[in-house]
């Protein structure tokens, strides 16, 4: 997709169509009472035959206007005036977008962003266009025979007027950015695990490292982690023939000696559970469980994009949990990169046994922060559904941030707590720790478990595993938290 901005009145535009808003309970945006007036007040028309009531995510497709060089209009709804909300903002968006999809239209002018929406500015408003649209109409194709697209949509322009020009122009730039970070992810995330392997992830880490001058990609072996003693990862991959690799990229855009923020990506590019074997419903979406990993990458290319003023190191584990002669046991313990020992009772607590190692290899780039991100547990699932990711800490100001961060991203978490309480339920009777925590709290537990590789630096960890991707009709990644970290990386570029 081409996206623009265009500050041209509107009689001057080429385009097959015209997205403008109406509201439930007030007079249409400016731009639909334009086009009203050029069109013999066709819109005021189609309102009070009642085709339209403005309602939030309603849309009427005007295909034909008379006596005009405007193609067609698209009206929608936008709800009541006074309380559109960043988030009514964006669902009118999705709305505009889905219609539009099976439409011949390839070329559309948007002039939503001249409504007012609470607490946002040109650039959010901008900026989202971009993203909303490029979300609604990513599909994907790579593994069909027929990769025709379902939709025809080619152009974007946002309507913008002069004296915001500069504000506009960012939030394209950062648009365009996080929503390609957001589709490259989902691209990722949707590959089956047969061609998705870690050796797979490693090859598309290198490659953004060949695309960006900033970017430097280091790739860690099994050998390379055998020197590093990482006992932890070691022992899930030894079940599987697909050799694990420890993914390693280095964005310098900050001062050379200024200290990087490090974000840490699951990449289990299948997780069958291991000896622990899940059962066979659903275990397809377990190819999903590398889409931490996906998401460190999207999240680079976006912030390599912007072309941020950061020291950025991505970190991605990645690794098949597969049963085999060779896979680890329930019992057996072993001896994590920190020295610390490791009960494992369950194998298909896989993801904290890569993470922790990783965390503890984390400590050798000095970090001002490190965040993880990872479908960790199906317990968050069950705390909070599909709609916050959730989200967990050693550091209040650094969980602040990105509880900030999501909010202007609209891509949300929510805070679980981490009282040492909960560590208790880590305790093994044969080693240090054990890798499960029985069946209470298992979100929380889960990240006590990372907490203690994660002693010496602020910290938080990010449970996508209910919002790194869509089950049942829908079923497809989402690209999610790819928003709300870019934001949390603006936020730190912006002091
Ligand atoms: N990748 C899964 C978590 C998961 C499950 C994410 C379902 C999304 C949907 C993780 O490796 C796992 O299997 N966790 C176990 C932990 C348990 C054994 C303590 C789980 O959640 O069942
Ligand atoms: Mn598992
Ligand atoms: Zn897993």
């Amino acid at each position: 997709m081409d996206y623009s901005i265009e500050t041209a009145p509107l009689k001057e535009l080429q385009c097959d169509c015209i997205i403008v808003g109406v509201y439930q309970d007030s007079p249409v945006c400016s731009s639909a009472s334009t086009l009203n007036d050029s069109t013999q007040g066709l819109i005021s028309k189609i309102i009070n035959r009642g085709d339209i009531s403005g309602k939030n995510g309603e849309t009427v497709l005007i295909n034909s206007i008379p006596d005009s060089t405007i193609e067609r209009i698209l009206l929608v709804g936008l709800g009541e005036k006074a309380t559109l909300s960043g988030k009514n903002y964006r669902k009118a968006l999705f709305a505009a977008a889905n219609a539009l999809k099976k439409t011949p239209i390839k070329s559309v002018v948007c002039c939503l962003a001249e409504c007012d929406v609470q607490g946002y500015d040109w650039q959010w408003k901008t900026r989202s266009c971009i993203e909303v649209f490029n979300d609604a109409l990513y599909q994907f194709t790579q593994c069909k025979s027929d990769q025709t697209r379902e939709s025809k949509l080619e152009k974007l322009s946002v309507i913008v007027p002069d004296h915001e020009l500069a504000s506009a122009q960012m939030g394209l730039a950062q648009g365009r950015a996080i929503a390609e970070g957001v589709a490259y992810t989902k691209r990722l995330a949707d590959l089956p695990a047969n061609i998705c392997t870690p050796s797979y992830l490693a090859e598309q880490a290198v490659g953004l490292g060949n695309k960006y001058r900033k970017v430097d990609v280091t790739i860690l072996e099994e050998s390379d982690m055998q020197d590093l003693s990482m006992g932890s990862f070691l022992a899930v991959s030894r079940g599987s023939r697909q050799p694990a690799k420890l993914i390693s990229l280095n964005y310098q855009g900050g001062e050379k000696n200024a200290k990087p923020i490090v974000l840490i990506g699951k990449g289990l590019t299948f997780d069958a559970g291991g000896i622990s074997l899940k059962t066979a419903a659903g275990m397809d979406e377990m190819k999903y469980d590398m889409c931490g990993g996906a998401a460190v990458l999207g999240t680079l290319f976006a912030a390599a994009e912007m072309d941020l003023p950061l020291n950025i190191i991505g970190l991605i584990p990645a690794s098949e949990n597969m049963p085999d002669g060779d896979a680890n046991k329930p019992g057996d313990i072993l001896t994590s990169m920190s020295g610390k020992t490791i009960e494992i009772l369950n194998t298909d607590a896989e993801g904290r046994l890569i993470l922790c190692d990783t965390l503890t290899y984390a400590e050798r780039f000095n970090p001002d922060v490190v965040i993880d991100l990872a479908t960790l547990t199906g317990a968050c699932l069950v705390a909070l559904g599909r709609v916050p990711s959730g989200l967990l800490g050693n550091d209040d100001l650094l969980c602040n941030d990105l509880l900030a961060a999501s909010e202007t991203a609209n891509d949300s978490v929510w805070r679980l707590p981490l009282w040492e309480e909960y560590q208790e339920q880590l305790k093994s009777n044969f080693a240090d720790l054990a890798n499960v925590g029985g069946k209470d709290a298992g979100t929380i537990t889960a990240a006590c478990f990372l907490s203690q590789f994660a002693e010496n630096f602020r910290w938080a960890h990010l449970d996508i595993a209910g919002t790194a991707w869509r089950t049942g009709q829908a079923k497809g990644a989402t690209g999610r938290p790819v928003p709300l970290l870019s934001q949390y990386l603006i936020n730190r570029a912006n002091g």
